[in-house]
């Protein structure tokens, strides 16, 4: 996934990378996917948003796993495997790994490298838990390991990652999370909701600068990369809300006509005009049991904070029926 150093030509670029970059810089609206801000330094840079007084979903959704673990635990029951989809987080898995007493943890990523990190960890906490990584692409149906004794499937999606994607492909994504895990699983996600627009805003553009430089951190991995000289210093953060879409987006703007290459490849953007880089779905309850309905999910309970900022959902499998 990620770059390898190479001691004569420095860092060497991931062909899906520049395939990306070369494709999403030549779009009429320039759009890069979200995936490609997660090098040593994004990741880091990540782990510092979820961090921020501005950032609400990550301490609100520990503080509903917390607070109903013993619920979340009766109904789940003792003895499922969870299956977890991304690197486990080194706050949230623990909590919900000690509340449910599971026989197995299988986190998926498509790093090996967040994944062997988030297994050694938990390995470190859980020394009794069969863990076995799954190093894949969770968007599709995957094959689980099958491990003796191990349970039914717990699914895990926290962070509200489902909402990065559209709708569209969100539906695809939930029913590829129930092709993997089987006619039997439960899926526990979290889905970030609507709030006021200020607070939205704010929790994707920090006072300190910490989501900006984590925007602008793509440019400087793409010179780094793909021998790009793109003037990072003439992009700024740009966040905004996309009323029909009900989403945050987060873009690249260019504070003047600028012209660049990008592995031996010319681009140039007007004042103004902008790279798309993420977004962020947001779901009223109402929208998210829909959501999770059309891929096959049918939530049995379900938690917010006091509130309404963030919505924990417990979903069960339902598969369809004749009259479907
Ligand atoms: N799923 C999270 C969210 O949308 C994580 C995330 C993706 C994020 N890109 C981000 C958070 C950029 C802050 C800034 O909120």
């Amino acid at each position: 996934m990620s770059a390898t150093v190479d001691a004569e030509a420095g860092v060497r670029a991931d062909p899906a990378f520049r395939r990306d970059v070369l494709r999403g810089l030549a779009q009429a609206q320039k759009a890069i996917p979200a995936r490609w801000f997660y090098d040593l330094r994004g990741s880091e840079l990540f782990e510092q948003i979820t961090e921020l007084p501005e950032y609400y979903p990550t301490r609100t959704e520990i503080a509903l796993l917390k607070q109903h673990a013993a619920d979340i635990a009766a109904y789940v029951g003792r003895g499922r495997a969870v299956v977890e989809f991304g690197s486990g987080s080194s706050t949230k898995t623990p909590l919900l790994l000690h509340a449910i007493a599971p026989s197995a943890y299988v986190p998926i990523d498509i790093s090996g490298e967040f994944l062997r990190d988030s297994a050694s960890r938990l390995a470190a906490t859980f020394p009794d838990l069969p863990i076995a990584p799954v190093e894949g692409d969770f968007t599709r149906p995957l094959a689980l390991p099958s491990m003796a004794g191990a349970g039914l499937p717990l699914g895990f999606f926290p962070g509200s990652t489902i909402g990065n994607g559209s709708a569209f492909s969100s539906v695809d994504l939930l029913r590829a999370m129930a092709e993997t895990l089987g006619p039997d699983a439960l899926l526990l996600i979290g889905i970030d909701r609507r709030k006021p627009l200020a607070v939205l805003l704010s929790a994707y553009d920090d006072a300190v600068g910490v989501t900006a430089a984590f925007n602008l951190n793509l440019l400087v991995r793409i010179n780094n990369e793909l021998d790009g000289d793109i003037p990072v210093e003439r992009f700024r953060h740009r966040v905004s809300w996309n009323d029909g879409q009900n989403r945050i987006e987060m873009h690249l703007a260019a504070q003047d006509d600028i012209a660049f290459t990008v592995a031996g490849q010319r681009f140039a953007m007007r004042a103004g005009e902008t790279i798309h880089t993420e977004n962020s779905h947001k779901y009223s309850r109402d929208e998210a049991l829909l959501l999770l309905r059309a891929a096959g999910w049918q939530v049995e309970e379900d938690w917010a904070d006091d509130a309404g900022w963030f919505g924990l959902y417990l979903a069960r499998r339902s598969p369809p029926s004749i009259q479907d």
